[in-house]
């Protein structure tokens, strides 16, 4: 079985990690493209190195633009790869422009498409990654999902028979790493100057087109992170660096201290180092949930409900509106509750290629 896998952006390269390891324990062959959607080396290069993914076998190097610039670079240039290497699957992942191209263009092309991270939703269609994933579980012939919320979701939409529940891949590399860094075989994490990480200190990213395209609403979020008690390690995308600057607005201000986007490794450490985290990414929201840290979630609404359960979460869209509250929920303590294992056992991968490969044969 031939498997092309199509990435592009840093949340996508933390997944294919436990993909490309489960395949190399195999006889099939797992060729990867990556799409260029990051091109930063803190955004795409150090988790190749970092996670020991192969170098991709294709780059197609399409940058920045707008998503129907980006989409659609990606959508015409995937025309001659899969042309020539002819793959039994294409397998995208989650929810960003190279997912939606990557499965639009094998689907053109009679192509099976096996979508992984299936099912997720935020209700919330202003959202350019609520569009992808619609629209790619729609396109995809195989749905594997992480939760059972997701299978929920799918099966609401009538694509339940193309669904599989194969628990999420990002157990297998963030409890792997983990262990790693537990056991001391990672370096130090670089955090922000200012951040001692001796003390207690909050970790925080912000990068979503609703947060940071908007001044009124970037100059809000950043209000309430310069006003928490604890220092705020900020580890800032680029883009939130580009709208800040484009808005005239300081990251640096009070309780905030700037830092670069870390390797995977060290962002594990510096969750773990940390008393909390408040962010808008998807994939630190379950991060923080598996390595038993509280979190505050900027937004309305979050993909992944399991972590609200009993307070591990908190979704706060408007901190202003909590007055004084809000330092005291973005620092407060870890629940006691448990967490049980709503995202599965950490052997998601290997599920995953054991799927492909099940259907691949019954074809
Ligand atoms: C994308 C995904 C988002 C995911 C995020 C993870 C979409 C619609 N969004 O958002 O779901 O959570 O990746 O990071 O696909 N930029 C750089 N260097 C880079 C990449 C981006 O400077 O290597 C800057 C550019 O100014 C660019 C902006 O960031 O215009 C946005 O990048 P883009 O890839 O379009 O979306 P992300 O915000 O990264």
């Amino acid at each position: 079985m031939k498997v092309v896998s199509i990435v592009g952006a840093r949340p996508q390269l933390v997944k294919l990690a436990p993909i490309a390891q489960a395949f190399a324990n195999t006889e099939h062959q797992h060729v990867i493209v990556h799409t260029g959607q990051h091109y930063d080396v803190n955004l795409s290069d150090v988790f190749f190195t970092g996670l020991g993914i192969p170098a991709p076998d294709v780059h197609l190097g399409v940058g920045s633009g707008s998503h129907g610039v980006q989409t659609g670079a990606v959508l015409s240039a995937m025309d001659p790869v899969l042309e020539r290497e002819r793959p039994d699957w294409v397998l995208v992942y989650g929810d960003t422009n190279s997912t939606l191209a990557g499965a639009v263009s094998a689907v053109k092309m009679h192509i099976p498409v096996a979508h992984l991270e299936a099912g997720l939703r935020s209700f919330n269609r202003r959202m350019p990654e609520e569009h992808n994933r619609v629209l790619t579980d729609h396109a995809a012939d195989l749905l594997l999902a992480p939760t059972e919320e997701a299978v929920r979701h799918l099966r609401d939409e009538g694509l339940g028979d193309r669904t599989e529940l194969v628990g999420d891949v990002m157990v297998d590399v963030c409890l792997r790493v983990r262990d790693d860094v537990l056991a001391g075989r990672h370096t130090a994490p670089a955090l922000p100057d200012g951040i001692d990480p001796e003390q207690p200190y909050l970790l925080a990213t912000l990068h979503r087109a609703e947060n940071t395209d908007d001044p009124k609403r970037l100059a809000e979020l950043l209000g309430a992170l310069a006003k928490l008690p604890v220092p705020v390690a900020l580890l800032a995308h680029p883009r939130l660096v580009a709208r800040a600057e484009a808005h005239g607005l300081k990251l640096q201000q009070g309780a905030v201290h700037v830092g670069t986007p870390l390797p995977y490794a060290s962002m594990v450490a510096g969750v773990l180092g940390s008393v909390g985290v408040v962010t808008d990414s998807g994939g630190l929201q379950k991060e923080a949930f598996l390595l038993g840290r509280p979190c505050t979630t900027l937004r309305s609404e979050t993909e992944w409900v399991e972590t609200l359960e009993d307070g591990w979460n908190h979704l706060v869209n408007h901190p202003d509106e909590l007055g004084d509250d809000w330092t005291s929920l973005a620092t407060r303590p870890a629940p006691q509750a448990g967490r049980g294992t709503p995202y599965g056992d950490g052997a998601a991968a290997k599920r995953v290629v054991q799927v492909l490969a099940e259907r691949f044969a019954a074809r």
